[in-house]
């Protein structure tokens, strides 16, 4: 995966951070929803070596999934957010208190079950990242129904952001039935892949921001150029998808909306781990929206999140404090204008 050999481990054991006292803000609401979340624990180790003890040199506890990452890095970016997310026994209770202490307005419903726990290791010798995913609860369809009303009665008619796997017992039509529960009123932000991806567009959501490989699967072509990536951005914001953001990686990021495509390269920063890269994306994405930003400012802001995460070791998301000296840094270009 990408980046991940070449990864740094910051100085861990820290307490996590407590949350600045939020600026108030005029914008919108902000929601984020997480279905499948974890609590994440990372080891950082000498090496691993076969049938012997291996003793952690430094460990982290982070709650986990990607809308809790987006609500994360809203806070960061001073943006009042609200993160709805389902909790199961003993680990969701852990989860709950991870959440609370790094996000102003936490909701949580208690679902039957365990949630998950995923485990990261970094071994510095040779430096290598291994991964283990848990496995979430189930989420049956009275649960489900309950939780679709949750989101609508949380959502306001501000931004909800749709991110993240969905837990074993919920189709890929699970994000498109939310969608169309909220209705026309609220700007759906769409971050998933696959069949999720492909239903959640039929439903024309405000943004999405699919990476290269997560778009070539949706177009079901590869897209090796940047014209490849403008023409067909813009082809899918033909059809009613408001705002369509594909990111690449170190090759920044295009923007199509109803005046154009534009792209953008990322600001230069020495990258560390790209883990997170994705999500502070999006938060930048949202961040630039809700406070009346246009294509353009979103574009900078969303690049300058991203890469500024990138430039962060481990899961460590960017620095609030400076991402908006990144993002004025940042070149916009118009790839092509809205057709005539
Ligand atoms: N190697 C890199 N160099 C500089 N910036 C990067 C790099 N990788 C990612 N970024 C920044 O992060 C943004 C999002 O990265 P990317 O396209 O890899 O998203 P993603 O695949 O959705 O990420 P994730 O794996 O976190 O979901 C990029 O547009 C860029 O701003
Ligand atoms: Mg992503």
């Amino acid at each position: 995966m990408k980046g991940r050999k070449t990864m740094k481990i910051a100085a861990w054991n820290t307490p996590a951070r407590r949350i600045d006292p939020m600026t108030p803000s005029p914008a919108p609401r902000v929601l984020t929803l997480t279905l499948n979340p974890s609590v994440d624990i990372s080891y950082e180790i000498d090496r691993l070596v076969e049938d012997r003890k291996v003793h952690a040199s430094a460990y982290r506890l982070d709650p986990g999934g990607n809308g809790i990452n987006v609500a994360r890095a809203l806070t960061r970016l001073h943006i009042a957010v609200h993160a709805f997310f389902v909790a199961a026994g003993e680990t969701g209770a852990l989860l709950e208190h991870l959440v609370a202490k790094q996000i102003a307005n936490p909701h949580c419903r208690h679902i039957a079950g365990e949630t998950r726990i995923n485990v990261t290791i970094e071994a510095r010798n040779p430096r290598a990242q291994y991964e283990v995913i848990g496995v979430g609860p189930t989420i049956d369809d009275t649960t489900l129904d309950a939780i679709v009303g949750d989101v609508v009665a949380l959502a306001d008619d501000g931004y909800v952001v749709l991110t993240g796997s969905l837990p074993p017992g919920a189709s890929a039509g699970t994000y498109n039935r939310i969608m169309r529960a909220l209705g026309p009123r609220v700007r759906v932000v769409v971050d998933m892949q696959g069949e999720a991806l492909a239903r959640a567009i039929e439903a024309k959501p405000f943004l999405i921001k699919p990476n290269r490989y997560e778009f070539e699967e949706f177009v079901g072509r590869a897209l090796p150029t940047l014209d490849d990536v403008q023409r067909e951005a813009r082809a899918l914001q033909a059809t009613g998808v408001t705002h369509v953001c594909v990111s690449l990686g170190a090759d920044g990021a295009v923007l199509a909306d109803a005046q154009g495509v534009r792209h953008a390269w990322p600001p230069q920063v020495d990258v560390q781990s790209t883990v997170g890269a994705g999500d502070s994306m999006v938060a930048g994405l949202i961040a630039a929206f809700a406070q009346g930003g246009g294509s353009a400012q979103a574009l900078r802001l969303g690049l300058a999140c991203g890469s500024a995460t990138a430039a962060q070791p481990g899961t460590e998301l960017f620095d609030g404090a400076e991402v908006q000296a990144l993002a004025a840094g940042v070149d916009v270009r118009l790839l092509a204008p809205a057709p005539p």
